[in-house]
């Protein structure tokens, strides 16, 4: 049988970046071929930080748009929004009854989060995040979760629960494995190198954004934070900037990281940025218009949603009853 993968983003910004990109939402696009694929855009995670309606709502169609210009096919994958699945929640509370106060607190997105905004600005629903998480994947029951490296931890509690209820309560979940492409699976903000590319840096200059225009990204590229030294090479400790900068040309390109460092012999840091500015604009320029397109028909985008949503649902739907039998609780008659 084709193995199941299920994944999940938040439409928690204006526009996806190109860490999302290749870290993740590559690898969503290629498993369509291969699996039988589950894409959902997790709206009620965005609620763990601040909410401006009109904003959430245009950049849950937002999200939709540029998954479907990424590759997303709805004809192969079902692609929903978690909150028209109630299941989520639903299974959501399930796994906060197994899931240990501490271990919980171990979680370090949580950790680093909350400490960010200090106790009183920490919502509750940012503690019980990694459950609901739990909830998304396991319903589908699904093999594999493509995921960037920072998902590590909540893919293993994930496995930690499913294990957990399977011992206790009879053999429900399959236990999926994170799918991590190693080489991508931390592409790093262009103006600090040390730290990871995220929708959430102070400033949005070392970030690569889907939607930006090829002008704002060959700017960004161009001015990217780079080493002292002059040879294009890969060092991951003593040139951040550079390395990353490969790791990006050699994932868009397919080429390995060797084979570009050969191609720069003798030249500068100026030469190899320009190629890195081009390569990954004509990448993205398509991807741009595509989903400015999408989102000239709002009404087309909601009914593949609504396609997605009812697929979803019978498989949601099933698991949790499932579940809800395995724990005694009474089918309503
Ligand atoms: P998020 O925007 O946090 O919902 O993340 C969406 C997906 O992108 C997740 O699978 C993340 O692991 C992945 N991701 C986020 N930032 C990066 C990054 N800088 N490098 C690689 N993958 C990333
Ligand atoms: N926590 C994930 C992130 O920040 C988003 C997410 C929510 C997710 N539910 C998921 C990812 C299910 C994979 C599977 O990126």
């Amino acid at each position: 049988m084709t193995e199941r993968v299920l994944s999940g983003i938040q439409p928690t910004h204006d526009s996806f970046h190109l860490g999302n990109y290749l870290g993740a939402l590559r690898q969503w696009v290629e498993l369509q071929s291969t699996h039988d694929t589950y894409y959902c855009i997790v709206d009620l995670h965005a609620l763990t930080v601040e909410v401006d309606p009109a904003l959430l709502r245009k950049r849950i169609l937002a999200s939709a748009a540029q998954l479907l210009a990424i590759g997303i096919d709805p004809k192969k994958s079902t692609l929903f929004i978690q909150s028209h699945v109630p299941a989520h929640n639903q299974l959501g509370w399930v796994f906060e009854c197994i899931t240990g106060f501490g271990e919980a607190n171990r979680m370090t997105q949580f950790k680093d989060k909350s400490q960010k905004s200090g106790t009183d600005r920490t919502v509750v629903g940012l503690f019980t995040y990694p459950m609901l998480q739990a909830a998304d994947i396991l319903l589908y029951q699904p093999e594999l979760v493509p995921v960037g490296e920072d998902q590590r931890q909540h893919i293993e509690l994930t496995r930690d629960l499913a294990q957990r209820f399977n011992s206790r309560f009879g053999e429900v979940f399959t236990v999926p494995g994170a799918h991590i492409l190693k080489s991508t699976a931390k592409i790093m903000d262009l103006q600090e190198p040390t730290s990871k590319m995220s929708k959430s840096a102070t400033s949005l200059a070392g970030v690569i954004e889907l939607l930006d225009t090829p002008e704002a990204n060959v700017k960004k590229i161009k001015s990217a934070v780079t080493d002292t030294g002059r040879d294009v090479t890969f060092d991951e400790a003593n040139k951040p900037g550079i390395s990353n900068l490969l790791s990006i040309c050699s994932a868009i390109s397919g080429r390995t990281v060797a084979s570009i460092e050969a191609d720069y012999v003798g030249k500068g840091y100026g030469d190899f940025k320009k190629d890195v500015a081009e390569i990954v604009t004509e990448t993205l320029r398509p991807i741009r218009e595509a989903a400015l397109g999408y989102l000239h028909d709002e009404q087309a985008l909601l009914d593949i949603l609504s396609e997605g949503a009812q697929r979803a649902e019978a498989v949601a739907s099933k698991t949790l009853s499932i579940v809800y039998k395995s724990l005694g609780l009474l089918p309503r008659s």
